[in-house]
């Protein structure tokens, strides 16, 4: 959470970071800032303000901004409420930071030092700012080394001091700062995202190292002042992924990416019609040897391993747990040499999933974690990674990235059941032919988005949604009704239909539309009388079923979607996409702000 940039460099800092910030407001967007570093030093000039980058451009626009070397921050408030105050860069005697993560020890910290009535903000971050202050006497190493020593927390900070213009120092534990040099200067940021405008050269700054951003070099250093080596990193995505691409929203432009990412993220890991790890060194005996499956993930990503886990133990015959990152470590885990741990993570920067995963490890469990943002914590955590091949994922709900990891899933599953001997020659041709086919149908479902769109607009004034079915049609619903709770705000639950009659079903009338999915055939007959339950008590159901399907009383549903015909265990891919199309028109058009809906941010660093 919250977003860093840093630059140094030839041109004005001031917009470069503007821009920078603009392209990392996915991280949180409660209020904005930017320090730029006097050029003969002395105090930089700080402007920032709650609200919205806008805001901060706003305010920019009417004061001078001339500099180029400067530190900027968009917030997601943790420590201290949203107010000018708080917002980021905090500045105490010579030094003046930005900070992601959260300092869990501050208020011990703020009474050591007797800050109590120092400090101007109520956040932790501008204590560091304090002690980092207190320990600086004209050497930013050893003031940064001290510092971190006496934090505890997690932490991405990127500090100027004000004797040392034109430089950046920056120091990380936990938090992600990368670095890359842009050709005129250097620049640093919490994602890379803000980085491949420049160059598609970067690398991650390691935990416990401090960088130093100069304007014709950059320097990384261990905490005990030895000089580091730089391990580079290329960027696969170039900048026009990143923009909106004339869509109005990004989750618009990436629901619409789904056919061609999920292609990227299967074809090149298919060898001779068979999935194939061999790039990313998985040996088989990883898939074959393992007792069960755990798999840690939160949101989005955890609801992809639902569908895994239904895959995996419908296919392979192998128990699988889907566990809530966020919950794993309370719960006494057990998981041991022969279960195989996999995390799944977007951003790979998730803190509840990174400290599982880290935990499984020491456990002694193989580890495989499915990432999309390369050099990532977690892929590094992780002793073997799959990188999906989902580009830049912008807007706060997650699509795309939902489907390319169900897509590595499909992959892995196959790959399991050839490891262990278990399918049939044609039975692993079928299975691989109707994988490749998902994007093509993803396709034809993308086409009618007009369709779509009419059924989004019944749910335009709901107070709440019901999503019902059963097995995996479940899964994608847990998946769909998160999708419409976070960017439309509308109460939404998913329900296995079985269950709703012990309960909820209290709560459904005449005005709550229900969705029910239906695309499993051994649970058709089933999931239909559920429906049957609801539509008694008046609720309106829209139903989402698989292809010319035979279905009585046609005019019984207030909307039907026919989805295209696949394999039963594929039909989520077609499903899932209905249901973010779904979501996607509900916002917009509501008038909502689709791509950053109220209190979120993209990426999850702190617990
Ligand atoms: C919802 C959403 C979140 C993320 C979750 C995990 O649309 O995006 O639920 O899925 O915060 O994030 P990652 O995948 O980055 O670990």
């Amino acid at each position: 959470m919250c977003g860093i940039i840093g630059y140094t460099g030839k041109k004005e800092a001031g917009a470069i970071m503007l821009d920078a910030l603009e392209l990392l407001e996915y991280r949180g967007y409660d209020s904005a800032g930017i320090a730029l570093s006097a050029e003969a030093g002395g105090e930089p000039k700080l402007l920032k303000r709650a609200g919205r980058v806008k805001d901060l451009r706003t305010l920019c626009a009417e004061n001078d901004t001339s500099g180029t070397c400067g530190i900027g921050h968009t917030r997601w408030a943790t420590h201290g409420g949203v107010c000018d105050e708080n917002a980021h860069p905090h500045r105490f005697g010579k030094v003046t930071i930005i900070h992601n993560g959260i300092i869990e020890n501050y208020r011990e910290l703020t009474e050591k030092y007797g800050l109590e009535d120092k400090l101007c903000s109520q956040t932790d971050s501008e204590v560091v700012a304090a002690v980092l202050s207190r320990f600086y006497e004209g050497d930013p190493y050893a003031a940064i080394r001290k510092t971190v020593l006496k934090l505890k927390g997690t932490f991405a900070l990127a500090i100027l001091f004000d004797d040392i213009p034109g430089k950046i120092f920056a120091v990380r534990n936990v938090s992600p700062i990368v670095a890359a040099s842009t050709g005129d200067g250097a620049i640093l940021s919490s994602d890379v995202a803000a980085i491949v405008p420049f160059t598609n050269q970067y690398f991650v700054v390691p935990e416990f190292h401090v960088v130093c951003l100069s304007k014709d070099r950059i320097e990384l250093f261990d905490l005990s002042g030895d000089k580091a080596c730089i391990d580079w990193l290329t960027v696969d995505w170039d900048v026009s992924r990143s923009d909106k691409g004339g869509y109005p929203f990004y989750m618009e432009k990436e629901i619409m990416e789904q056919p061609q990412v999920i292609g990227d993220t299967i074809m090149p890991r298919i060898k001779e019609g068979k999935p194939d790890f061999s790039a990313e060194g998985i040996p088989d005996n990883i898939l074959s040897d393992c007792k069960r499956i755990c798999v840690i993930a939160c949101g989005t990503a955890m609801h992809a391993g639902l569908v895994g886990k239904s895959l995996i133990q419908a296919m392979i015959g192998i128990h699988v747990d889907v566990v809530m990152a966020s919950e794993f470590m309370y719960n006494d885990p057990v998981v041991d040499k022969e279960t195989l741990v996999i995390a799944i993570s977007q951003s790979g920067e998730t803190i509840d999933t990174l400290e599982a995963l880290k935990f499984a490890r020491k456990c002694g469990s193989p580890t495989i974690s499915i990432v999309n943002v390369k050099g990532a914590s977690i892929a590094r955590a992780s002793e073997y990674v799959i990188y999906t091949c989902a580009g830049p994922e912008i807007a706060v709900a997650s699509t795309k990235a939902y489907t390319t990891q169900l897509a590595v899933l499909y992959l892995l599953t196959a790959r399991m059941a050839m490891a262990r001997g278990l399918w049939t020659k044609e039975k692993l041709t079928a299975y691989m032919k109707e994988l490749m086919r998902v994007p093509k149908v993803i396709e034809e479902v993308l086409l009618r988005k007009d369709e779509i769109h009419h059924i989004a607009d019944t749910m335009l004034n709901a107070r709440d949604v019901f999503m019902i079915g059963r097995g995996l049609d479940y899964s994608i619903l847990l998946e769909g009704s998160l999708k419409l709770k976070e960017v439309s705000y509308i109460h939404s639950e998913a329900y296995a239909s079985g269950e709703l009659k012990h309960g909820t079903i209290a709560l459904i009338t005449e005005e709550t539309p229900v969705i029910a999915v239906v695309t499993q055939d051994k649970l058709k007959s089933k999931e239909l009388s559920n429906i049957k339950e609801v539509q008694s008590r008046g609720a309106k159901v829209i139903l989402l079923i698989k292809g010319e399907e035979q279905i009585e009383q046609e005019k019984i549903w207030y909307r039907i979607f026919r989805l295209p015909v696949m394999a039963d265990e594929f039909m989520v891919m077609p499903a899932s996409v209905v249901l973010q199309l779904i979501a996607y028109y509900v916002s917009a058009d509501k008038g909502l702000d689709v791509d950053k809906p109220r209190n979120l941010a993209k990426v999850v660093t702190v617990e």
